[in-house]
């Protein structure tokens, strides 16, 4: 397909990338950290509110996420409402029950004793949402795959999650609650669907590891047990077991 010429100035652009900054050997090692120090949280030392220019960043980060053909589709709710908050704790405590019932015997007790959220601990609730409502025209990039604009906002809560770690802010992501719920009590439009329901708050701690590791309800997998480096994706490499059985 022709197009019109571009001043030779953004023509070099397209294909050539201006030059950002190098990151220094600490900066670089920060960024390790903050990957490796993020924790899931459900512990909050109550009524501790956020630091207003600490949330801004957070959220600013989310929103510096990549999405597809820049669509940017997420959008960030704000949940404070104590009373909205305890009823999307009663979707969870519904929902945990019906999870319960999925384990076996043996499991369900050792299930229903994690902690798994801080719905109301948090001082901060926070839903991404995702906008699939169609535009005036296709998204680059969404034609073989419509779940990138989903994928997308995903991107965005890890931005917020990172960033929140090195503000010293924990998240707890709770998929543990109804969607239909959340389209309710956040009066979400037809079309714009919840990706993540986080509570955030000052933790009572960062765990060194992620909380199921340390009660033994799973562990993490060697990084050898999930690449694959070879073009082809061999199961004997990915079959190692994801949960200790001790
Ligand atoms: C998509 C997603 C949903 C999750 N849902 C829950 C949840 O409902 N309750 C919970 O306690 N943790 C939840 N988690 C946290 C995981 O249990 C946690 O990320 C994992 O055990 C690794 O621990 P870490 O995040 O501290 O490294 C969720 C994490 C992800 C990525």
């Amino acid at each position: 397909l022709s197009r019109p010429a571009l001043p030779p100035e953004i023509e070099a652009r397209l294909v050539e990338p201006e030059l950002a900054g190098e990151f220094s050997e600490v900066e670089r090692l920060a960024v390790h950290a903050a990957i490796a120090q993020r924790r899931d949280v459900r512990h909050f030392i109550a009524d501790r509110e956020l630091d207003e220019s600490a949330l801004q960043r957070c959220l600013e980060a989310a929103h510096r996420a990549p999405s597809v053909g820049l669509s940017q589709p997420w959008g960030f709710v704000l949940v404070r409402d104590r009373q909205v908050r305890a009823r999307i704790r009663e979707s969870f405590l519904r929902c945990r029950a019906r999870e319960a019932e999925r384990f076996a015997p043996e499991r369900r007790d050792h299930y229903l004793a994690h902690r798994l959220e801080g719905i109301l601990e948090a001082p901060l609730n926070l839903c991404i949402a995702v906008d699939l409502r169609p535009g005036d025209e296709p998204v680059l990039g969404t034609t073989a795959q419509p779940e990138a604009i989903r994928a997308s906002a995903y991107c965005a809560v890890q931005n917020l999650w990172l960033a929140a770690r090195v503000e010293g802010i924990g998240i707890g992501w709770v998929s543990i609650v109804e969607p239909r719920v959340l389209r309710h009590e956040l009066a979400l439009p037809a079309g714009v669907e919840p990706v993540a329901y986080l509570c955030m708050g000052y933790p009572r701690a960062f765990r060194s590891t992620p909380m199921l590791e340390e009660t033994g309800w799973g562990r993490r997998k060697p990084l050898a047990s999930v690449v694959h480096p070879n073009g082809r994706w061999v199961d004997s490499v990915s079959a190692a077991p994801t949960r200790s059985r001790a």
